[in-house]
C-alpha cells in the first residue's frame, strides 16, 4: 500500500478525476457517482471509487500545489490508474475571459516549481493527451459552454504578488498564456514519465490583473457543470 493514498490495487479505477479540495472530492463523489466507496481518508485527502453511467471512476483529492499532487499522482500510478483528469480552478491572465469560463490546458509553462527537477537541463512542455482534450472540447462546444483551449502556467506561489512576479505573469499573458494555477505541470510531466493519459480542465475563479474573484456559489456552479461534462465525456 502506498504511503499517502491508502488503497490496495483494484480499489482505484482506470479513470481518475482530480480535484484539489477534499470537500469538493466528497461532494463530487456523492453527487455524481453511484455507490461511491471511500478508499482513503489519510490526511483528509479523500479518494472515492464509484460508477458513472455504469463505468468505474475514482475521484481523488490532490491537495494544493505541485509537491502535493506529485505524491498523489505517483501513488495513483502504483495503484494502476491510467487516465488522469484534473478538475480545478485557475486565475485568468487574459482580459477576454469571464468568471466560470472553462479552460482546457493543451500544455503548461512551469514557474519555479519543483517539477523542473525532473529534467534540470531541458525545458520540457509535455502536452495533454490529444484524444482526451479533443473529446472534452467537443463536449464543451455541444453543451454551449464558453471554452478556451491553450497554454496555461503552473506556479507554486499563489500569493506571489511582488512587482517582479506580476511582471512575469504579464509577460506570459502577452505570450498567449491563458491562466495560472498550481498543479498541471506535475500532472503532465508525471503522465509523460509513465505514458499515462492526462488532461486538465479548469474553471476561471478569479482574474489575476483585474484582482476580481467570482463568489463561491458561482465558482461551485462552474465546477459542477465542468465535472458533469468531464464525467460524461471520459466514460463514453
Ligand atoms: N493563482 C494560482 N492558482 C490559482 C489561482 C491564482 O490566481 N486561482 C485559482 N487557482
Amino acid at each position: 500500500m502506498p504511503i499517502h493514498v491508502e488503497a490496495e490495487k483494484g480499489q482505484v479505477a482506470d479513470i481518475v478525476l482530480l480535484p484539489g479540495n477534499p470537500e469538493r472530492a466528497k461532494y463530487m463523489a456523492e453527487k455524481f457517482l453511484d455507490d461511491p466507496k471511500l478508499y482513503t481518508d489519510y490526511r483528509k485527502m479523500y479518494g472515492y471509487t464509484g460508477k458513472f453511467k455504469g463505468v468505474d471512476v475514482s475521484i481523488q483529492t490532490t491537495g494544493m500545489g505541485v509537491p502535493s499532487i506529485s505524491i498523489v499522482l505517483e501513488e495513483l500510478k502504483m495503484l494502476g490508474a491510467k487516465t488522469l483528469i484534473r478538475v480545478g480552478t485557475c486565475g485568468a491572465l487574459s482580459d477576454d475571459m469571464e468568471e466560470a469560463d472553462l479552460i482546457i490546458a493543451q500544455s503548461t509553462a512551469t514557474i519555479g516549481t519543483t517539477i523542473n527537477q525532473m529534467t534540470p537541463d531541458i525545458t520540457l512542455a509535455p502536452p495533454a493527451d490529444f484524444e482526451l482534450i479533443k473529446n472534452l472540447y467537443d463536449s464543451a462546444i455541444d453543451l454551449e459552454m464558453p471554452v478556451h483551449v491553450g497554454q496555461i502556467a503552473t506556479s507554486d506561489y499563489f500569493y506571489g504578488k511582488s512587482e517582479e512576479y506580476t511582471e512575469e505573469l504579464k509577460k506570459l499573458a502577452s505570450l498567449g498564456v491563458l491562466s495560472v494555477e498550481m498543479e498541471t505541470a506535475a500532472l503532465y510531466n508525471i503522465a509523460a514519465k509513465y505514458g499515462l493519459r492526462a488532461a486538465t480542465v479548469l474553471t476561471v475563479s478569479d482574474h489575476v490583473f483585474k484582482k476580481t474573484r467570482a463568489d463561491k456559489s458561482k465558482i461551485a456552479e462552474g465546477v459542477d457543470r465542468m465535472t458533469e461534462m468531464v464525467l460524461d465525456t471520459v466514460t463514453k
